[in-house]
């Protein structure tokens, strides 16, 4: 009922090679952006949001916002070279009354609002907990001259999306010692992970892409044309 939302958009969208931010690419009938933050508008659990942006991109997100008609949009922040920095930044800028955090890419707007509740159900007694789904393909270990190590067992391993939900005091403490040790996660999950602290994994859905690279656009309409059906 009183869930901040965090939404790190400060990237440079270089795997897309759009030129500029990817999350400003239309999906279908809105940016991705817009679709991304317009779930966590729509939900009841969710107070405030606030959004991450590379310095240049922030009056285009202000606009954004503004025309989307976003109200629980409350700041709109500066992010840092890494995502780590970014999510750092945002977490900060919560109202202090909100204790429960939920961090989600920007990239990521395929997330529907009843797999948000179930994750959100799902979660309630974890301290910290993440979505993920189970990987489709055999992965290998290999070494920096392409020979294969190893095959490592499926079963227990998991493409790892957002959302992540944290208790907002093991998340700033998390972040707060990986970065004064300059360790750095491609995930928040993975920060508490270093400093020791449980987290949980759920299912998670395989459309929950992130918008990577060119032909994820592509899925991403695709997908949403296969829910109109
Ligand atoms: N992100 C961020 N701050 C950064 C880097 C990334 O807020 N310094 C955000 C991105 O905007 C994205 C999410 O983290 O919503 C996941 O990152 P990724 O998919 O890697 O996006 P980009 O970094 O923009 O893409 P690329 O790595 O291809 O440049
Ligand atoms: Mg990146």
């Amino acid at each position: 009922v009183n869930i901040g939302i965090v939404i790190p958009a400060a990237g440079q969208g270089k795997r897309m090679g759009a030129g500029y931010n990817k999350q400003f690419l239309a999906l279908r009938d809105k940016p991705i952006l817009a679709h991304t933050i317009g779930l966590f508008e729509e939900s009841d659990y969710v107070s405030e949001i606030v959004v991450v942006g590379a310095e240049g991109d922030i009056p285009t997100i202000e606009e954004l916002v503004s025309f989307y008609d976003l109200k629980k949009v409350v700041k709109i922040c500066i992010g840092g070279v890494l995502r780590q920095d970014s999510v750092r930044t945002g977490v900060r800028a919560l109202s202090p009354t909100i204790q429960r955090i939920v961090v989600h890419d920007g990239a990521r707007p395929l997330l529907t609002l009843p797999a948000f509740h179930k994750f959100l159900k799902e979660t309630e007694t974890n301290s910290a907990a993440i979505m993920g789904v189970p990987i489709k393909d055999t992965v290998k270990q290999v070494d920096s001259a392409g020979n294969v190590l190893e095959t490592l067992p499926r079963d227990y391993l998991r493409a790892v999306q957002t959302p992540q939900i944290f208790d907002r005091g093991i998340l700033e403490e998390a972040h707060e010692r990986a970065s004064a040790s300059s360790y750095y996660g491609t995930d928040d999950a993975s920060l508490l992970e270093w400093i020791g602290h449980p987290v949980h994994m759920v299912e998670g859905m395989q459309e929950n892409i992130k918008v990577t690279t060119p032909e994820d656009l592509w899925l991403a309409e695709r997908i949403l044309t296969m829910r109109e059906k």
